[in-house]
Parts: structure tokens; sequence; C-alpha cells
């Protein structure tokens, strides 16, 4: 370890593309959590502990409690995801002005931004589509002989065509599944957030109102990020403003629905159906109330998850680690 000084905890197997990336940076002792599941929380207090560089993921809860455990010698934290309300932030922040305080740089963090953009934008259409025209309801009729004949209204859902989009939360990936949905035929786009999106413009998207956009929507897809203002936006006075036909996508986080709300939404004809690749817990367990709705299509948090995609991400975040761990500017560092 003395021709290796700089000590990096990597909390899971990460693809190789970015291990490749930090077998080759000579300064760097790795010490890998050598798993596809989480690491367990004492295992990760234990691994970080004197690290200077700490790469994770969404599922690592990175709070006061492991950055005491790895103390003042971590520079950076680098996740591999794009969201980042998984790591306590005003406690970052914290140690940062402790750390200046001892004319050291403070703890930097890198996420990935942009290179999951397509991926999860192109997921969420396909899950858009797949809870619209009811596609696991037809695969389980097909498998299980409930397909007699063709039957005018059997199996009917909602289009695209002709339809209003609303989309919450017009950021990279909202831009990016609005820019994917007009071709369908959408007739209106509208969105909410904290601020007007100029890049709206090029899709006529209208700014509107929560309140405007629920009622008017005949899809409303969640694509913010999950903060103490969306968490637990989508409840249940949130579902009574929606059409009784409109469908529900959220490819965000969990945390923004009350579950219990939206299945109360569901079983009771408030709305149409619902499509989530992300939910609370995850994994959803296999008794969950949801999962017993035929008009509810719950996904693995797969939005990324394309090899390309994922290896990009991998090569990033090690990346991002390498530079801050030498000062240097990161490819995409969060400006904290
Ligand atoms: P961005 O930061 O570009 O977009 C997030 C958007 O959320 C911003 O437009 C922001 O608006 C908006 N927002 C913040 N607060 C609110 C609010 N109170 N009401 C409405 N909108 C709000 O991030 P990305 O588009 O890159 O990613 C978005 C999220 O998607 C991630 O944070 C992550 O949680 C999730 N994600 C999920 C994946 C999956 O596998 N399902 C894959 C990748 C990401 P403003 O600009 O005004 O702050
Ligand atoms: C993220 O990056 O935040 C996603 O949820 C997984 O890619």
């Amino acid at each position: 370890s003395g021709q290796r000084p700089v000590k990096v905890f990597v909390t899971r197997r990460i693809p190789p593309e970015g291990m490749a990336v930090l077998n080759k940076a000579e300064m760097c002792k790795l010490d890998v959590w050598d798993s596809d599941e989480p690491v367990p929380r004492a295992e990760l207090l234990k691994g970080v502990s004197g690290a200077h560089g700490l790469i994770c993921l969404l599922s690592d809860r990175i709070d006061a409690e492991v950055l005491d455990a790895a103390g003042p010698s971590l520079k950076v934290i680098s996740t591999m995801s794009v969201g980042f309300d998984h790591l306590a932030v005003d406690e970052i922040k914290k140690r940062l002005v402790r750390l200046r305080c001892w004319h050291a740089l403070g703890i930097r963090v890198g996420y990935t931004p942009d290179v999951l953009t397509d991926a999860t934008a192109e997921l969420t259409v396909a899950l858009l589509l797949a809870t619209a025209r009811r596609l696991p309801e037809g695969v389980q009729e097909v498998k299980g002989g409930g397909w007699s004949t063709w039957k005018p209204l059997w199996l009917c859902g909602y289009g695209l065509s002709g339809s209003t989009v609303g989309v919450i939360g017009l950021g990279r990936i909202g831009m990016a599944i609005a820019r994917r949905l007009i071709p369908f035929g959408v007739k209106r786009l509208l969105y909410t957030g904290r601020q007007v999106k100029p890049q709206a413009e090029e899709l006529n998207g209208e700014y509107v109102s929560l309140d405007e956009l629920l009622s008017q929507s005949d899809f409303v897809v969640v694509s913010c990020s999950l903060t103490p203002e969306t968490q637990g936006l989508c409840d249940n006075s949130f579902f009574s403003k929606m059409k009784s036909t409109a469908v529900f996508i959220n490819t965000s986080r969990g945390s923004v629905v009350n579950q219990e709300d939206l299945y109360e939404a569901l079983s009771s004809g408030q709305i149409a159906a619902a499509g989530l690749d992300v939910t609370v817990p995850e994994p959803l367990p296999t008794d969950h109330p949801l999962l017993t709705l035929k008009n509810c299509m719950v996904l693995p948090h797969i939005g990324s998850a394309t090899y390309t995609t994922r290896g990009i991400m991998s090569e990033l975040t090690a990346n991002n680690l390498l530079s801050g761990l030498t000062g240097a500017s990161m490819p995409s560092e969060l400006v904290l």
C-alpha cells in the first residue's frame, strides 16, 4: 500500500468498463465489495473507514454515519447514478466547511448525468406504451388461454395520437421523453416544475400549474428529482385531479408517490392505469397490493439498463472519482 497510497472503496461489482479505468490508476488501492448484491451496512462502514475515495450506487445510503466512519481522509464520493437523493448532501457540505478550516479540499461529489438520458427516456416510452396498451395483461391472456377470439372491446387501452401529455419535471430526462412522445401524434405537451424551460419551446411545450396539468393530461409522466418538495407529491389529492381515463407513469423515484393513495386511485377507477419503474421499497415485496392490480405495471428500476449505458455510467463514475482524487476538474461534478 506504500506504492498505492490512495484507498478507494467500491460498494459493488461495477461493469468492466469502469473497473478497467480504476485498475489502470496506479495510485489507487482498491477495495471492492465483490458482489452483485448491496454491501451490508456494517461492511460499508468498515470498508469506507480511512478511504480517500468512495464509489457507491443508489442503493447505498451515504449519511452522517458513513461519513463519520470514513473519517477526514474522504475526498471524493462518486455515485454511479444521476439521482443523488441517497446522498446526505447537507452532511457532505458540513464536512466541506470543517475540512476547509484544516486547509484541505473537502469532499467532492461525482454523478452521471446525460449519459443515461436516452436509455431512461426510451424505457419510459416503453413503459408508457406497455401500460396504456395493456401489454402485460395481453401476454398473460395468451399464456393463460384467455384469448378466445378477436373481440371489439377486449384489452382496449389508450393511445398517444391526439392526446395531451403532461410532464412533471422537464429536466434532461423529461425533455428526452417529450421529444420521443411528440412523434406519436401528441397534440399538446404540458409541463410543470419550478421554472419555465426555454428548451420546451422547440416542442411547443406549455408551462402550466400542477393542477392544470393533472386535469388536462391523458398521460401524466413523472421525471423530476426526489427532493423534500417532491416527496409524496403524487397523493390522494393529486390523483383526484386526474381524468379517470388518464395513465400515470413514474420513472423518477418511488418516494415521489404515495403508494397507498395510488392503489386507491387505481382500484377505485379514479385513474385508468399506472406504470412504475421505481417503488418504495426496492424491491417491492411480491405480496404488495399494487402487484394484485391488472392496471398497474411495475418494473424493477431498469430505466438506464442497457449494456452500453451501464458501461458508460461505470466509466464516468470511475473517471469522476480519479479526477476528484487528483484535484482535477471532474467530468461530471455535482455542484453542492
Ligand atoms: P434533471 O435535474 O435534469 O431533472 C430533474 C427535473 O426535476 C428538473 O427539471 C427540476 O426542475 C425538476 N424538479 C425539481 N423539483 C421539482 C418540483 N418540486 N416539481 C416539479 N419538478 C421539479 O435530472 P434528470 O432528468 O437527469 O434525472 C431526473 C431524475 O430521474 C433523477 O433525479 C433520478 O431520480 C431519476 N432517474 C431514474 C432512472 C430510472 O432508472 N428510472 C434513471 C435515471 C434517472 P428545475 O430544473 O426547475 O429544478
Ligand atoms: C439513476 O441514475 O439515478 C437511476 O435511477 C439509475 O440509473
